[in-house]
């Protein structure tokens, strides 16, 4: 949730619709403030304390075009009425209201202006806008369009017609949004240039036109207008790109409205090629990695049929089992890197591959004579490939513990808790670490037997994944009473996730 809508539900009683209203404003609202060459605040009103008339400020927004008036962030600050009173005449009075005199308070001379924010004929909050007026130089055509425009938009703020409804513009990765500095061009309502920005002639030259665009129709120099155009007619915002040779330019029409009717537009115009092209790198690299991925799998796959083929003839049990192990080991590690292969980052959802394991390991090992019942609880999510490998040798090799050893026929008594076996992983996922256990209800690890004296490699593997490449603990959780009357196994693994 939004620290906007936090303030606005705890401390007003806006509804949903006017507290979306304000969120809009605050996605658009970096236009107005770069215009006005002015800090923004949005104020709302409070009793504070109880029963006396204050103002809380709920958003700011600095220039990008200006020297900030308030270094310090003043969102969650109350201030009384009497310090704010051009925002309590806007309020009342329900017009923009300017300062006469610049108010020194800050130590520079500071000019302030009030714009209430209308909604469904209310108004719901105010704005200011503050601008440092001794940095004001002689101003340029470029700042008086600025301004000029920027006077139009605090009117449509106070009409209810800035900003525009949610949904209007389509949304575009933060990455994209358009910033009046990139360019601008002022159009008047047929979609005549009046006022072209420097930069908007270079993004339009770079596109190939290289006629003076002042003054001219968007058609003479835009050469795909008509959705802008028609968004202008209609007074609906519009956001397009335009590709030529190469050249990708963004531009966004906003409509400038006076009591309902389309007096003039602002067309912001952004280059973006290097952007597009360092996205669609972006993309090939990611193509790439899940390709490289997809044959290590293959790779893995046919080193683990190889293997088995060669289990298939060697005479000596011992060495047909430590093959058909290695066979299991490497699945697990291309089970991993299949996911890989399939996800556009480099994450993976573990419990899919938890499952996956779950049943590879059921297929060809479930001994016939005591029932398993194998399961996965809880819920791993997503991993960074960097845990996941690692997380599921771990996981194969407990599971394969569980199945070898907890449920040896001749010690498992059929009579007691159904005959069946239980093996079970859980998975406990907290925001920076995951606690994995692996139980079974069998007949308990060997006497004497801990995981710091193993000489067989299953354990391990385990341990030395879990302790060096997971940096994780893992420990045998003392055994709790068991369906079949067994001491049972718990393993404990503690991940932590950065
Ligand atoms: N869940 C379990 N229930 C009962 N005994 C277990 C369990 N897990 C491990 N053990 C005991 O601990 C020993 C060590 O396990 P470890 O996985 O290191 O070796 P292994 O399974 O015998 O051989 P490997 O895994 O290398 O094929 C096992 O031989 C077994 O006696
Ligand atoms: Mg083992």
């Amino acid at each position: 949730m939004s620290q906007l809508r936090d303030l606005l539900e705890v401390h007003t009683d806006l509804d949903d619709g006017a507290v979306a209203h304000l969120e809009a404003l605050l996605r658009d609202w970096q236009i107005l403030s770069d215009l006005s060459f002015a800090d923004l605040l949005l104020f709302v009103p409070v009793e504070w304390p109880q029963g006396v008339p204050a103002f809380l400020c709920v958003g700011q927004m600095r220039p990008y075009t200006a020297a900030t008036v308030y270094q310090e962030d003043l969102v969650g600050e109350v201030f009384p009425r009497a310090n704010r009173s051009l925002v309590a005449r806007a309020f009342a009075e329900e017009r923009v209201i300017r300062d006469a005199d610049p108010d020194w308070s800050t130590g520079v001379p500071v000019r302030e202006e009030a714009v209430p924010v209308g909604y469904r004929g209310q108004i719901i909050a105010v704005v200011t806008r503050e601008s440092n007026v001794s940095m004001a130089r002689s101003p340029s055509q470029l700042e008086l369009t600025y301004l000029q425009t920027a006077g139009e938009l605090a009117v449509m703020l106070a009409d209810g017609a800035f900003p525009f409804e949610a949904g209007d513009v389509a949304e575009t990765p933060p990455s994209l949004t358009t910033r009046v500095g990139d360019g601008i061009i002022r159009v008047d309502a047929k979609g005549f240039s009046i006022y072209v920005s420097p930069n908007a002639i270079s993004s339009y030259r770079r596109l190939g036109r290289l006629q003076d665009a002042n003054g001219q129709h968007l058609s003479d120099f835009d050469p795909d207008c008509e959705g802008l155009l028609d968004g202008l007619a209609e007074a609906e915002p519009v956001e397009a790109e335009v590709e030529r040779d190469g050249t990708v330019v963004l531009r966004r029409m906003i409509p400038l409205l006076r009591d309902g009717t389309v007096v003039a537009g602002l067309l912001i115009v952004r280059e973006v090629t290097d952007l597009r092209r360092h996205e669609r790198a972006l993309r090939v690299k990611d193509a790439t990695i899940r390709e490289i991925h997809h044959r290590v799998k293959n790779n893995l796959q046919t080193v683990a049929s190889l293997l088995r083929l060669q289990a298939r003839r060697v005479r000596n049990e011992e060495a047909r089992l430590a093959l058909s192990e290695s066979v299991r080991r490497i699945s697990s590690i291309a089970l991993v890197h299949e996911m890989l292969s399939e996800e556009s980052q480099q994450r993976v959802d573990f419990d899919k591959v938890a499952s996956r394991i779950l049943a590879m390991l059921g297929d060809g090992l479930l001994n016939p004579e005591v029932p398993i019942d194998l399961a996965v609880r809880g819920a791993a999510g997503d991993l960074p490939a960097e845990v996941a490998t690692p997380l599921a040798l771990i996981v194969t090799e407990l599971l394969q513990n569980s199945l070898e050893h907890a449920f040896p026929p001749d010690r498992v008594r059929l009579d007691v808790g159904n005959g069946t076996g239980h093996v079970q992983v859980r998975f406990d996922r907290a925001p920076s670490t995951l606690r994995v256990l692996v139980t079974d209800d069998g007949v308990g690890l060997p006497e004497g037997q801990s995981i710091d004296l193993v000489a067989n490699l299953g354990l391990q593997i385990a341990r030395t994944l879990a302790e060096s490449e997971l940096g994780g603990t893992f420990c045998i959780l003392r055994p709790g009473a068991s369906a079949l009357a067994l001491p049972g196994t718990t393993f404990e693994l503690v991940v932590p996730l950065s």
